[in-house]
């Protein structure tokens, strides 16, 4: 096949946004509009991906330099708005010679891999492709136009276009394929002789079968997949569509999702097997669940990975962490990053781990906060517990033994080392090793005064 150049157009400004953020770099799932067509362009397999930037150029360079790095990107600059064509003709020079491109907007992030694939198979290597949907109301979008035996002649954008051309329904979406060849040749002789004064691209198309190219129409299925962004509220509507499309390859892979309208996942989440989620699930990053896990509602979950047969139960935070298997974590636990734990282990309501590694079977049940700890197994952490990791100025680690056993409201003062089997006496403020085995507590001896009297309010 021939090599694929893409030219993604980006330099609108996107002044219905009403942001200081340039349009193309809003966020769709987290990730800016146009990184999402960056990322459509290599799946397709794009050798040559050439942005055509204006307004934000060196914020949307840096960002797309940082979340692609070492791809084949080029830029190139268009100053000045002249319109589509007059985009595409700037990016000219970038093109690799014998090879097709296909155009792409930076404010249209849903088409999808598929659509794209389908329309490249179903363009010729000389042909003049147009990707067109079928629209209940068109108003705005250049028209498809046919003669008599169905062949394409022309686009007609709305404001140029008679009323009986209006009627049409079949619209351009603006993406386009077409050996680069052709362009060469057709886009330096556009004119802008037109009731907006610009080089259209879509112009193309009248040159095209002026020359007897043949111009091949390949409708879209989904009319979101070509939606632009324009403002907040169709960001939106994209995000929900998106969303929604998320959920249903989870589902189709096998996970029940409870309500598909709300869980958000920001990234890529896969699963395994009889997965369960809750409403109101937020993923982010890349997130692994293994099989028959359960996600509790309003958990919040980040570049993580969960064991098989895990619950999590409702408003849990869980970030750059690994949950082992049959885990029983929260509700309300706050899992932040480096917290590791193993097979069994159990954390409960309004516990806060990080840098902790827990091994099998250990329980921190309630109102503590485990940091820079080593916990092995079988250890129970009782209520309130606080290893002391910052000593203002650095951070140190507590170690626990196997089978240790910490009363409630200890303050294990860091460095620390927790012997195996040891028992710390509740109310314990620690802060030399507790031996193996052996009973250690640090609060003062009960006292009983049996003479005390309560003081009397004094008349
Ligand atoms: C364009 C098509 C129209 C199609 C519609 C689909 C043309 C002449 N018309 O119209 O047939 O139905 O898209 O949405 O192509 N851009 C640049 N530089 C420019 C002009 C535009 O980068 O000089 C970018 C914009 O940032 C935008 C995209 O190209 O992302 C489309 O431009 P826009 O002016 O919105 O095109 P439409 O008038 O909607
Ligand atoms: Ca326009």
């Amino acid at each position: 096949m021939m090599d694929l150049n893409v030219v993604i157009l980006a330099a609108g400004k996107g002044t219905r946004m009403k942001s200081n953020l340039p349009k193309v770099l809003q966020p769709l799932a987290k990730k800016p509009l146009i990184s999402h067509v960056v990322d459509t362009s290599f799946l397709v397999e794009a050798s040559n991906v050439v942005i055509v930037y204006g307004h934000g150029g060196s914020l949307v360079k840096a960002t797309i330099d940082y979340l692609h790095p070492n791809k084949p990107i080029r830029w190139v600059e268009q100053a000045e708005q002249l319109g589509t064509g007059h985009a595409v003709k700037v990016a000219l020079p970038e093109l690799k010679s014998d090879s097709r491109t296909l155009i792409l907007y930076g404010d249209v992030p849903l088409v999808s891999k598929e659509t794209l694939q389908g329309f490249i198979a179903a363009t010729g290597e000389q042909d003049c492709g147009l990707l067109t949907v079928d629209l209940d109301n068109p108003t705005g979008y250049g028209r498809i136009i046919r003669d008599a035996s169905d062949n394409v002649t022309a686009i007609v954008e709305e404001k140029d276009a008679s009323e009986e051309q209006k009627k049409v329904t079949e619209a351009n979406t603006g993406i386009m394929l077409v050996n680069s060849e052709h362009l060469q040749r057709w886009l330096p002789a556009l004119g802008s002789a037109n009731s907006q004064g610009e080089y259209y691209l879509t112009d193309i198309v009248k040159m095209a079968s002026d020359e007897a190219v043949n111009v091949k129409a390949t409708m879209v299925k989904d009319p979101m997949e070509v939606e632009g962004v324009n403002d907040k509220l169709q960001l939106a509507k994209l995000e929900r569509a998106y969303q929604l499309r998320q959920a249903y390859r989870l589902m189709q892979a096998g996970a029940t999702i409870v309500d598909p309208e709300r869980v958000d996942i920001r990234g890529s989440v896969s699963i395994g097997q009889d997965c369960f989620i809750d409403v109101n699930a937020v993923f982010e990053g890349t997130v692994t669940l293994g099989d028959n896990c359960q996600i509790g509602p309003n958990c919040f979950i980040t570049n993580s990975k969960i064991g098989n047969n895990a619950v999590i139960k409702a408003n849990t935070v869980i970030e750059d962490a690994v949950i082992g298997s049959e885990a029983d974590i929260g509700p309300f636990a706050r899992i932040r990053p480096g917290t590791v734990t193993e097979a069994g282990v159990k954390i409960g309501n309004f516990v806060e781990t990080k840098k902790a590694h827990i091994q099998e079977g250990s329980k921190v049940n309630h109102l503590t906060y485990i940091g820079d700890a080593e916990i092995g197994k079988s250890v129970n952490i009782g209520a309130g517990t606080i290893t002391c990791n910052y000593d203002g100025v650095n951070k140190h680690k507590t170690i626990i033994g196997d089978g240790a056993f910490i009363g409630s409201n200890t303050s294990l003062v860091a460095p620390i080392t927790v012997g195996v089997g040891a028992t710390v006496g509740a109310g314990s403020t620690v802060s030399r090793s507790a031996k193996e085995h052996a009973l250690t507590v640090t609060r003062a001896k009960q006292l009983t005064l049996a003479d005390w009297q309560r003081p009397t309010k004094k008349s």
